[in-house]
């Protein structure tokens, strides 16, 4: 199995190089940021809490976004990996996920962590809110958005990095180009379980 975490802030890409991810090497994609969107479309009791959390650019809550993971997970254990895609966000988060799944002995393989400039983040986050209808794309919120990224989630570098899991990727380039690098780490670790630690 091929459990990968595609790790970024926000406009970093994590979403485009997901479905990339999910057609070349099958996997399950989860992405938090969806779920809670489609909760939200739906007007569920989860999507109106989430909601309060999304609009002002803050996480919502561990107790709400881990019971997602345990769902979801549960339901493909016999895919060829996942892509998990917004989370983990918090140590909380990583530390439930590694508990899922290293209790069934298949740990996550690899952490690709993206990385882009602030300010080109803040020009894609800013492109995409013409017609994104994401009410977390305006320009104050997608600001709070990169603060809470490096408050809350940087922290998890650490985390993966004390590990020997994580791979930087230089995201600044074109969606196929950053794809070629992204492709590169996890073939490298397919072929001979090694995992680089930086690509330019
Ligand atoms: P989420 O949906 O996960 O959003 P995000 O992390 O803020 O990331 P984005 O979707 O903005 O960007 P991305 O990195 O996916 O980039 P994308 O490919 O879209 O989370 C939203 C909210 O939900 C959070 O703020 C939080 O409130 C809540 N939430 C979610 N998960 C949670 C969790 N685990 N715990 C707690 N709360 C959680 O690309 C962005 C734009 O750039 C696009 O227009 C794209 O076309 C363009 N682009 C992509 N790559 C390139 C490139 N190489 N060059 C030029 N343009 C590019």
């Amino acid at each position: 199995m091929l459990n990968l975490i595609i790790f970024g802030p926000p406009g970093s890409g994590k979403g485009t190089q997901s479905s990339n991810l999910v057609k070349r090497y099958k996997l399950v994609h989860f992405s938090t940021g969806e779920l809670l969107r489609e909760e939200i479309a739906k007007d569920t009791p989860v999507g109106k809490e989430a909601k309060k959390y999304i609009d002002k650019g803050l996480l919502v809550p561990d107790d709400i976004v881990i019971p997602k993971l345990y769902r979801r997970a549960s339901k493909y254990m016999d895919s060829p990996g996942f892509v998990f895609d917004g989370f983990p966000r918090t140590i909380v988060q990583a530390e439930a996920l590694d508990q899922m799944f290293n209790k069934r002995k298949i740990p996550i393989s690899l952490v690709v962590s993206v990385v882009v400039e602030e300010e080109e983040l803040y020009r894609r986050i800013m492109g995409r809110s013409e017609d994104s209808g994401r009410s977390d794309d305006s320009d104050l919120v997608a600001r709070r958005r990169l603060e809470i990224y490096k408050e809350e989630t940087m922290p998890l570098i650490s985390y993966y990095k004390a590990q020997g899991k994580i791979v930087a990727i230089n995201g600044m380039a074109p969606v196929d180009e950053v794809f070629g690098k992204i492709s590169h780490a996890i073939d490298t670790y397919l072929e001979t379980n090694k995992i680089l630690a930086v690509i330019h």
